[in-house]
């Protein structure tokens, strides 16, 4: 076990705080999508603790599938080039989708994605992001649902992993320095 794993990370959410914004925004959705049925789509692995609390929240019908896709080179940075490493078992047409991200950093993956779902004619397409980071964009993409805007620092907790660790923490914390370079 390497010694970055005994680590505590700096809170940079409370749970508290977390629960209280996906209560609100399961709430905004569910009035946005009134009489609609959701098609939500969890994009592993990062989403899938966000995607757990926010669906027992929202009060419209909706079905559940998930997708991977992986960003190419290593460290923080996203290339851009993206591989989809585990697609739909839905077809996307004429449903209206929810696409359900942890984190837009540069938005590469999450462009790439969205530019491959289009494809398929969902009669809507939205996305939800817990987290933001609006300075690092690189790619022309917004989300329609973001629970919170934060700085341009590594993040774990809440779903959300450095080398695959930290997932299980309940609050959003963050590394500082070397640490986060992996
Ligand atoms: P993007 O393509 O640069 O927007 O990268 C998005 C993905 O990178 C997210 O879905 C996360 O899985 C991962 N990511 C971005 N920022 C962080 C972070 O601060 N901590 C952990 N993973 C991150
Ligand atoms: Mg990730």
């Amino acid at each position: 076990m390497s010694e970055r794993a005994n680590l505590t990370p700096a809170v940079l959410l409370t749970k508290e705080q977390i629960a209280k914004r996906v209560r609100e925004l399961a709430e905004q959705i569910s009035v946005d999508y009134a009489r609609q049925e959701l098609l939500v789509i969890g994009v592993l692995k990062g989403s899938w603790i966000f995607l757990a609390d926010l669906v027992r929240l929202i009060t419209v019908p909706i079905t559940v599938d998930f997708m991977m896709a992986s960003s190419y080179g290593a460290g923080t940075n996203s290339s851009g080039e993206v591989k989809m490493v585990l697609d739909l078992k839905s077809p996307l047409e004429g449903r209206d989708v929810l696409v359900v991200e942890d984190i837009m950093d540069s938005g590469l993956t999450l462009k790439y994605i969205i530019d491959n779902l289009k494809l398929r004619r969902p009669r809507s397409l939205k996305i939800v992001a817990l987290m933001d980071k609006p300075d690092r964009r690189r790619a022309d993409i917004k989300a329609d649902y973001i629970g919170f805007k934060i700085p341009d620092k590594f993040v774990v907790g809440y779903g959300v992993d450095f080398a695959e660790r930290f997932r299980n923490l309940p609050y959003v914390g963050y590394i500082e320095g070397p640490m986060a370079k992996g």
